[in-house]
């Protein structure tokens, strides 16, 4: 048996593959494109494991995912390949919709003709499982319940606006031609291999450095945390027992101020590597410029996940933090690969012209 990952070279698709062939999964094909996000040194671990095939390859090239499909007969195609940073999808949007909207188009035609030459029992246990975000459901006020399944789709950025089209895609492939499909929608993760344009790796590695970290605006903007292993767990889940044409929200239930995240990783950081000085990283604290159309709220109900297939997540924030401080810490060629190339020129994109506001 084996499954078909797609961006498993990136951030949480990485730790999924990591933790899936762990647990003794099925054989994973994992086609990633590699952009500047997709990093096989995430998989060095799996060098040499039969059970590993990856394939550098972009999910809009219908006859590359059709070969692979031919060719291994996967079980299910799980869908983490996307453009993430919602920042860059401010500064140009456009692999925004290529990847997000017309790839994953791609990828269910695809799907939809490998599906639809399957025999019974195999048709029937195929799923496609689609990754989404929490970011389609728009922006919370303070005294807003969570955001429920059933809350409408409100995407405030080129970023949540392409991932809400290939939620309402995924839908229509199964609704119209009956491609068994299952989403989830997740809040923000954190963990290993996160690559650090996202706030906390880009807080960790700044503050190591001695540069400023960066928050936008004032630093009040709600973020619901869950640790990537966790979400892993969740699509585990969904994949093994979900409802076929279902969607399911995961969260951690762990919000936190934008200013509390960078405060929490300061105060790991003075424990665990205290300044030359003897002063707190909280000093580096630096309030610019607000990213624009910035929602101010997001917090998920993933009550729905906990009482239809039983998962709950199994990190606070304080302990999934810790262990993240942590995996930076001890891992610092990692880091320094990542931080050599283009990730270097984003910064100066990003943060250049950005003027301190406090
Ligand atoms: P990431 O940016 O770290 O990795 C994305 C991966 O997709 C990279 O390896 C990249 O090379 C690959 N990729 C990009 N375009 C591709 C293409 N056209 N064809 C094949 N591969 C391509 O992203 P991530 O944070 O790991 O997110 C994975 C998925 O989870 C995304 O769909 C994202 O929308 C969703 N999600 C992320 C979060 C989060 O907090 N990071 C939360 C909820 C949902
Ligand atoms: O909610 C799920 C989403 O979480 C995913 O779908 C996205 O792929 C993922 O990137 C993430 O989006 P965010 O925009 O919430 O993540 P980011 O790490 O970019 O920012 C987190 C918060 O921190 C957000 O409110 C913006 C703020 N921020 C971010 C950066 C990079 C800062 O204040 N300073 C920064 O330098």
């Amino acid at each position: 048996m084996t499954i078909l990952v797609t961006g498993g070279a990136g951030f949480i698709g990485a730790n999924f593959v990591l933790d899936w062939l762990a647990a003794e999964g099925d054989t994973v094909v994992n086609l990633d494109k590699l952009t500047y996000a997709g990093n096989i040194e995430n998989l060095a671990s799996l060098r040499g494991d039969p059970r590993h095939v990856f394939v550098q390859g972009d999910i809009s090239d219908q006859s590359l995912v059709s070969g692979l499909l031919n060719e291994y007969c996967p079980r299910a195609v799980l869908n983490f390949a996307a453009e993430t940073h919602v920042d860059r999808s401010i500064h140009d949007p456009s692999e925004f919709i290529l990847t997000n909207v017309v790839g994953t188009f791609n990828l269910l035609e695809a799907v939809r003709s490998y599906w639809s030459e399957l025999h019974t029992t195999k048709k029937q246990s195929f799923r496609f499982l689609h990754v989404s975000s929490d970011e389609v459901y728009g922006s919370l006020q303070a005294t807003d319940s969570p955001f429920r399944e059933t809350d409408p789709y409100e995407p405030n950025s080129p970023y949540s606006a392409s991932k809400a089209a290939s939620d309402h895609l995924v839908r229509a492939w199964h609704y119209t031609y009956g491609v068994p499909v299952l989403t989830t929608n997740c809040s923000n993760n954190y963990g290993p291999f996160h690559f650090p344009e996202k706030l906390i790796p880009l807080c960790i590695l700044n503050a190591l450095e001695g540069k400023p970290l960066p928050v936008y605006g004032d630093g009040q903007q709600i973020r619901d945390w869950v640790y990537v292993r966790d979400h892993c767990s969740a699509i585990c889940r969904v994949l093994e027992a979900g409802k076929v044409g279902e969607t399911y929200n995961i969260g951690g239930w762990n919000e936190k101020t934008n200013l509390e995240v960078v405060e929490t990783i300061c105060r790991i950081l003075d424990e665990a590597k205290p300044r030359p000085d003897g002063k707190s990283y909280a000093q580096q604290i630096s309030f610019i410029a607000d990213r624009p159309g910035h929602d101010r709220r997001y917090a998920i109900d993933a009550g729905k996940l906990e009482r239809c297939l039983g998962w709950k997540p199994e990190e606070t924030f304080e302990t999934g933090v810790r262990k993240t401080v942590q995996w930076y810490l001890d891992n610092p060629i990692w880091v320094s690969h990542v931080t050599s190339g283009e990730y270097r020129q984003w910064l100066n994109t990003n943060y250049d012209n950005r003027c301190s506001v406090k």
